[in-house]
Formats: C-alpha cells, structure tokens, sequence
C-alpha cells in the first residue's frame, strides 16, 4: 500500500556522506549535497547543534522553525533559502550550514561557531551512536503530540505525499494499518517510549508536546531557548512567535513547502489545521477506546506519567 522511498532505503544514520545515488537524487538532495561539501569544510562536528525529532506530524516543521528563528535570534535571515534546506534531514545526511546575519560580536554562543539545527524522524534507537552514548553535546528536541491527532494528521498527510504513494483508502483504512505498525514510520508507542525512556537524567533532551507549544507558545520558546542556552529579549520571543503562527508560515514561502512537487497540497494542505483535538471528528467510539486500552498496555506507567505531565 506504501510505496518504499528512497530515504527508508538509505536510512545510514551513522555516515558522513549522502550516498543517494545522483540519478535518485532530486533538485533537493543535490542542493544538500552541494552545501555538505561547503559545511564540511567549515565544520567537522556537531557537537554544538540541534537535532529536532518526533514522529512525523507532530509539529516537526514548526519546532524547527522556531528553533531556526532562535538561533538568528529573530533577526531576518539574508536570504530566501527554505529553511528544509538548511535544517536538513538526518535520514538524508548530515546538515548544511546555515548562512545567518548574526552578530556574532554580541554572542559569546557563535564563538564556539554557529550552531545549526536538523531534523529527523528516526527511531531513538536508529539515531547516531554518538548522540545515545552521551559522546556528542548535540541539544535534542523530542516533540510529542497526542497519539490521535497524530494519527489523523498522518492520514491526511500520507493521502497528499507523492513519497507515500498517494494513500487512496479511507480513514478506517488507514488506522487498521497504523494501529498493526504498517504505515511509514512504524510504531507510535514504540517511537515514543524509546525517546521518553532515554531523556530520564538526560540534560541534552528536551521533551516537548505540541499541545503546550499551542496553549503556551511565549513560554514554551523560551524554554526552548533556555535549553539551547541562549537569552532572548521578550520582544524577541513575542516576534518569534508571531513569525511562526500556522497563518505566517503557510504565507512565507520559506517554510510553506508549495514548492516540494511530492507534496499534493491540492488533496491536503501541508499546514491543514493546526489544532488539537481534530481527532474528534475522525474517530468513532470503538476506535478511540482501543487507542486507550494501547496506550496503557504499550507504555510503562512511568512514561504514561511523563506524558501526562506535559
Ligand atoms: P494538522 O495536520 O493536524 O493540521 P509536522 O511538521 O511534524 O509534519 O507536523 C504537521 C502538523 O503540525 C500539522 O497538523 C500542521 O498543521 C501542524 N503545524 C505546522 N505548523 C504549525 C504552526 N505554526 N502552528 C500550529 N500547528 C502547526
């Protein structure tokens, strides 16, 4: 039902290169692979950097823009580069630089070099070696949404990805595939307990959920900037959040995706809803109650206890 992409097939978490092979790559992938080389040349660790991780459709692209945004500390970037360009993919190979107009005078941060921030969908388990033994300093940032909500913006997501073959079913369809582990990306419960485990003592991780970056976005940016050890002024966080609003990133045409040609935004707008609780109106009774009885069964009761606190 799923067509294989070529990034499941190179899933090589631990390599230094992107060996997808050129005639596989699109204009994307070689544009990264242009800037890897440059990056190489700047940088050969990433130690400092970011990774932001979740499942996919957990406001994976909203975290990182936010994180991009904190990291120029608000300050425009100079040019119009989408910022999945520069915040790359680990699945894809590591990141590109990201060219910022930071005053690197006034920041004691970029003195150690500038910092960037990537992505990754990745299982806890699958992530590079030197991030789970403690080896790299690199800040993680897990966001965590409501398992059902992640569900049915999954099925919408899965119905406009050319990268996804296009999923024509209905929605029952697709929670029969999600709830046995066959839809991309495998198991929630499994994708979740292995990061939630793993940040118990943990200073480099930080678990975030989408619900409260939603109810409290002020302070959940400056969580995320205290974590990342960087002091923003309140007018800069107040911008930030402004800047990444659902309605500005879906108008600024470095973050709304319209020209990713695998993304059908004709079916399924990249940015649909945004809100918490659509599952509502997706899910009947006997669907949600088995969601219920899995996430007691699934997850230990200390993550469930994790969970409920955010
Ligand atoms: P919905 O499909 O429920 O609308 P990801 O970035 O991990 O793919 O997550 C996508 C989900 O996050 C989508 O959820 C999308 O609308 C939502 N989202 C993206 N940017 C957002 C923002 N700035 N504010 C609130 N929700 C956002």
């Amino acid at each position: 039902l799923f067509v294989p992409v070529n990034y499941y097939v190179h899933i090589h978490s631990d390599s230094n290169d992107n060996d997808i092979p050129l005639e596989m790559m699109n204009e994307v992938e070689m544009e990264n692979k242009r800037m890897l080389k440059k990056q190489r040349k700047r940088k050969a660790n990433w130690s400092d950097d970011v990774l932001v991780s979740s499942f996919p459709k957990s406001g994976t692209t909203w975290v990182v823009e936010i994180v991009d945004e904190i990291l120029r500390r608000g300050i425009e970037p100079d040019n119009e580069s989408p910022t999945y360009l520069r915040a790359k993919m680990l699945e894809l190979g590591p990141p590109a630089i990201s060219k910022s107009v930071i005053d690197e005078n006034n920041d004691e941060n970029l003195m150690k070099g500038e910092k960037r921030v990537f992505k990754t969908h990745l299982a806890y388990t699958s992530l590079p070696s030197d991030i789970r033994s403690g080896q790299s300093n690199i800040r993680l940032i897990y966001i965590v949404r409501n398992v059902k909500d992640n569900l049915v913006s999954f099925y919408h997501f899965c119905r406009m990805n050319e990268l996804y073959g296009l999923f024509k079913g209905s929605f029952s369809d697709f929670y029969d595939l999600w709830l046995n582990g066959q839809t991309p990306h495998g198991d929630w419960f499994e994708h979740v307990k292995g990061y939630l485990e793993n940040s118990v003592n943990n200073e480099n991780i930080l678990i975030i959920s989408y619900e409260e970056l939603l109810e409290s976005t002020f302070e959940m940016i400056g969580k995320i900037s205290t974590f990342l050890n960087i002091n923003l002024e309140d007018k800069v966080v107040k911008s930030i959040v402004e800047k990444t609003n659902i309605e500005n990133m879906r108008q600024n045409k470095r973050t709304n995706r319209l020209e990713v040609k695998a993304y059908r935004q004709d079916i399924s707008q990249f940015f649909r809803k945004g809100i918490a609780g659509d599952w509502k109106n997706w899910l009947n009774e006997e669907q949600s109650q088995r969601i219920d009885r899995l996430f007691e069964e699934k997850l230990p009761t200390d993550i469930r206890i994790l969970l409920n606190k955010l």
